[in-house]
């Protein structure tokens, strides 16, 4: 069954290859390549990749079956299709606001998480032009003192104008697909894209392989420190588990309304749930000996991208090639996620107010380019603008910056948390079920985490978040 006033009375995902697609492709994004690697690398090696398994196994994968199947019971938007599974288990429509703060929490992340898309075009521009200077054998920015490499970043990021008209670039490019519909837009998305993003990410990791750091980056990643893992650096963990997967922002319960009855979502969410996680290791693996090779240090957060590895390819034999490679990869796996970022909001506009397809995406847009083009002023002539400075947890915070940790800290775990008590205690228990396509010890494990487990660990997440001091973190 479609959305209704979607527009598209039989859109839907063509296969279950397509949703599987698209649903990896919400998941992989700038936090598998950019978050993941730095966080493994600062925050305990081994044991950090242990634990983040093991929340994206027991907490993660329950509350992504939850959202899918909340999406596929009521094929509709998201907070439709809360409010359809809720009045059907004779609860109150009002659980229709969960999915509610979960879209505008998408919404949100739209505005900031397209910024970031866009700085990644202007270095796919930036190795392009290097590339036809160099030819395809030669290292990156030949010549170019490598301090003046590493700062390229901060003078893209200063520079207003590039950074506003990058962002707009990047969210009419995501608008191009999203108004095409599922069949005709995201999933093509889905099934170009994430094909080619798999053939780049291994082939580069490969190619990085032989340049001689490879051990030196097993041991960074994988020796087993158990020190290290305090309860700031597992919260962590948990809190990127969570934004990995696309969880408490409604994105699971928008693909999973598009999904056949056919689709058994046990099994799918395990397969999307693993292949987001294998990305965000292999993502290490092949960011780590780069920047090793060229003997650097690995710097955190979004330098390590946008700094260290720029200057690690003017070490790398065909780096400039390479460099381009990588950064048309990380292009493509934020260009599935942000449609999925712009989808959500979409498919409820349209729903809500009755409107066409390219109408409903058009406003998203529009709500887009204003906010992105705060958060994109914010790294430049708005950084002395700190909208909820006045409150603790913001302070000194320019839009950007706002943006994530009222998502991360605040919109997500709340959304979650809500979700996973319906599914756990409120929901009718016949018809989560019927869709989960779980049996015997795995439905029972399944129950148990969803009603305790997780719950509990949502709640850690987000009173941590909220008072970071109650930890020491
Ligand atoms: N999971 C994506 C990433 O890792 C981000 C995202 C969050 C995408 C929420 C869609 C919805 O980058």
């Amino acid at each position: 069954m479609p959305l209704s006033g979607s527009g598209t009375a039989s859109d839907g995902w063509s296969s279950r290859t397509a949703f599987v697609l698209a649903a990896i492709g919400s998941a992989v994004g700038l936090g598998n390549l950019v978050r993941f690697p730095a966080e493994a690398g600062e925050s305990g090696g081994g044991a950090f990749v242990l634990f983040y398994i093991g929340c994206v196994l027991l907490i993660g994968l329950p509350v992504l079956l939850s959202e899918t199947l909340i999406g596929r019971h009521g094929q509709a938007s998201a907070p439709e299709s809360f409010r359809r599974v809720a009045e059907q288990s004779g609860s109150s429509p009002r659980w229709e606001w969960v999915a509610g703060l979960a879209v505008l929490s998408c919404f949100l992340i739209l505005g900031f998480y397209c910024v970031i898309g866009g700085w990644v075009l202007h270095y796919i521009w930036l190795f392009l032009e290097d590339l036809f200077a160099t030819g395809i054998s030669g290292t990156a920015f030949q010549g170019v003192p490598a301090s003046e490499v590493e700062g390229l970043f901060p003078a893209m990021i200063g520079n207003g104008m590039l950074t506003v008209s990058l962002n707009l670039v990047f969210l009419l490019i995501t608008f191009a697909f999203v108004m095409r519909g599922i069949s005709g837009g995201i999933e093509k998305a889905a099934v170009w894209l994430m094909p080619a993003f798999f053939v780049l990410l291994i082939g580069i990791t490969i190619y990085g392989a032989f340049g001689g750091a490879f051990s030196r980056t097993l041991d960074y990643l994988f020796v087993f420190e158990p020190e290290k893992l305090t309860g700031p650096v597992m919260l962590a963990a948990l809190g990127q588990a969570f934004f990995s997967l696309s969880l408490g922002v409604a994105g699971m319960i928008t693909y999973g309304a598009y999904v056949g009855r056919n689709v058994n979502l046990g099994g799918t969410s395990l397969v999307i749930a693993s292949a987001d996680t294998c990305v965000a290791i292999i993502a290490g693996l092949c960011i780590f000996p780069i920047v090793f090779a060229a003997g650097l240090a690995p710097n955190g957060g979004l330098g390590l991208m946008f700094q260290t590895l720029p200057h690690a390819f003017q070490e790398m034999p065909a780096g400039s090639l390479i460099g381009l490679a990588f950064f048309i990869m990380v292009g493509f796996a934020a260009l599935t996620s942000s449609v999925a970022l712009m989808e959500v909001p979409t498919a409820w506009v349209i729903e809500k107010f009755a409107l066409a397809r390219p109408l409903g995406a058009g406003i998203v847009l529009v709500g887009g380019v204003v906010l992105g083009t705060l958060s994109a002023l914010s790294t430049g002539a708005l950084a002395g603008f700190h909208p909820l400075g006045f409150i603790g947890l913001f302070e000194g915070q320019g839009v950007l910056d706002t943006l994530d940790t009222l998502t991360s800290r605040l919109t997500m775990p709340v959304a979650a948390l809500l979700t996973v008590i319906f599914i756990g205690w409120i929901a009718d228990r016949r018809l989560v079920d019927s869709e989960n396509g779980l049996t015997g010890v795995l439905h029972m494990t399944f129950m148990l985490l969803v009603r305790w487990l997780c719950p509990l660990a949502l709640l850690a997440i987000l009173v941590v978040g909220l008072f970071p001091g109650l930890l020491g973190g």
